[in-house]
């Protein structure tokens, strides 16, 4: 079994930056609400003319340039999104032709906020198996075209952005284990119900509002914490490792709040957090996606380091990665 690694890391956000003060003017909220109970400032909101797959192609283009790795060279491309520019073609075959990754394999994968991490896993077998070299793994999202900007329970939380990472067989390190698990009974605490088979567009699932979110935040909160915490701790154990082996945690941004009980319960020290949410909110895959460009980038991770991925969201899924940098 050959050892998997991330080679390159790359990210894009939109350059719209939407305050709490703007927020204040569209729906009856505070920043001193927003600040308290969600951790998150301002959040970038994705141009009339970008798309999902617009940001994608820049954070691939980005994640290409710091692995030195030429397009060509890529056998696999997976976008993990749950707002694809349309139902199809995916966001991956739009990329594949964009980026010019002519020998490219390229699908889409539905994890929602655990999409990055799920990609992540799913790319990890095809190079371990020996039956791909390199493969590019983006977490991008146009969360803004599905929120209700009249709403003001979700639309304080949501962002768009895009982060990429590339795979490829290491000498050592790279990828110690991964943990994926999915509770379906709970799928009505997140969704979006219009607009698929069950319920297609049409004038009534417009006048419902059914084409966005619509989340039960109190009972989520409780399971994000829980389910987390839990994740990072079979996968840590799968690789061998205890939480005090973990130099970096980059756990999905949905809500300071959730990051922070998940690491008490851990006993992980604040500084062993990386966070975004305050510039970005939770951008779903693109949160953990961006994050791990960040930290990279901010040289929080140092070769040798023990990274740790900790994903939560619609599903509802959950998905930990334990990676020796
Ligand atoms: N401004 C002011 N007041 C607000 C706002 C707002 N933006 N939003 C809600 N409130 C009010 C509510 O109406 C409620 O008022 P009431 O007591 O008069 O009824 C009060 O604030 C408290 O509401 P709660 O829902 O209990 O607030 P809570 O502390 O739970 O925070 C939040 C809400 C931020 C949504 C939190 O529950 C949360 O982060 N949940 C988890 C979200 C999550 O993890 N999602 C999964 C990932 S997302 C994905 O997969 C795409």
């Amino acid at each position: 079994m050959k050892k998997v690694g991330i080679i390159g890391v790359g990210k894009y956000l939109p350059k719209k930056v939407l305050t709490n003060a703007d927020l204040e003017r569209m729906v009856d909220t505070s920043d001193e609400w927003i600040t308290t109970r969600t951790g998150i400032k301002e959040r970038r909101i994705a141009s009339n003319k970008e798309a999902t797959s617009d940001l994608a192609i820049k954070a691939a283009k980005d994640a290409l340039e710091d692995a030195k790795l030429a397009p060509e060279k890529l056998e696999l491309i997976i976008v993990a999104t749950i707002t694809p520019d349309m139902p199809f073609p995916s966001v991956a075959s739009i990329v594949q032709n964009a980026i010019g990754a002519k020998d490219a394999a390229a699908f889409d994968i539905s994890a929602a906020c655990a999409g990055f991490v799920y990609a992540l896993s799913t790319a990890q077998q095809f190079i371990q198996s020996g039956t791909y070299k390199n493969a590019l793994v983006i977490g991008s999202e146009v969360l803004s075209s599905i929120t209700d900007w009249k709403d003001r329970n979700t639309c304080v939380l949501f962002g768009d952005g895009s982060g990429a990472a590339v795979l490829s067989a290491v000498k050592s390190g790279g990828m110690l284990a991964t943990y994926l698990g999915v509770d379906g009974s709970r799928a009505d605490l997140l969704m979006l119900p219009g607009g698929g088979s069950r319920n297609p567009a049409s004038p009534e699932t417009i006048a419902n509002k059914m084409h966005y979110i619509k989340m039960q935040g109190n009972e989520l909160f409780k399971l994000a914490v829980t389910l987390m915490a839990d994740a990072a701790q079979v996968a840590l154990k799968k690789a061998g490792l205890e939480c005090k082996d973990v130099d970096l945690v980059i756990p999905h941004q949905a809500n300071i709040r959730i990051i922070m009980a998940m690491a008490k319960k851990l006993k992980l020290p604040e500084e062993k957090i990386f966070l975004n949410i305050a510039k970005y909110g939770n951008m779903s895959s693109a949160s953990t996606a961006t994050a791990l460009c960040e930290a990279v980038k901010e040289g929080r991770i140092k070769k040798g380091d023990i990274v740790l991925l900790d994903a939560f969201g619609a599903g509802l899924v959950w998905g930990a990665c334990v990676i020796e940098w």
